[in-house]
């Protein structure tokens, strides 16, 4: 499915949505550049799942874990990561295996180590605005 977005508090509300049709060992693999808004729609995420604290980029740590919601959530950013193998170095198994929700910015880097059933969320400008954005999401119904 296809939605607009006009600004960063859609944006979190949207993945705060998704968050709600997502079991165990999920897998929501972002595309799109540079701030395009994958962390404000984590944060919606982990507000989603039920979790209080912030939520901040994991972009030095590569990931962030977040616990205490109805399913933990672990963020990652691939940015910095050279290649599938480097994931797997990291223990990306394990996380897949932990019964939480793996959030990952940066997907395109690593894209041969995303599950097949993984949820792929899209973000790209519109032209009309700035802060405009169209976000695809596809591998699950939202409720
Ligand atoms: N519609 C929108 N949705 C999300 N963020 C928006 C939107 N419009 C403007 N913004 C701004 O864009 C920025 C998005 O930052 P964010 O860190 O979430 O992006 P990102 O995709 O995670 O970036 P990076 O690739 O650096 O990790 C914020 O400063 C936010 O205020
Ligand atoms: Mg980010």
């Amino acid at each position: 499915m296809e939605y607009l977005s006009h600004n960063e508090q859609e944006t979190e509300a949207l993945g705060q949505r998704l968050a709600a049709a997502l079991s165990p060992g999920a897998v929501v693999a972002y595309r799109g550049g540079l701030g395009m808004g994958k962390t404000a729609f984590t944060r919606g995420l982990a507000k989603g799942l039920g979790y209080s604290g912030r939520v901040t980029s994991p972009t030095f740590t590569i990931v962030n874990e977040y616990e205490g919601g109805r399913l933990p959530l672990f963020h990652f950013d691939m940015y910095r990561l050279a290649d599938d193998d480097a994931l797997f170095d990291i223990g990306w198994e394990d996380y897949l295996d932990r019964g939480g929700v793996c959030a990952v910015e940066w997907s395109e880097q690593v894209a041969g180590a995303m599950p097949a059933d993984t949820v792929y969320v899209t973000i790209a400008r519109r032209p009309e605005d700035d802060r405009w954005r169209t976000i695809t999401i596809e591998g699950v119904e939202l409720p």
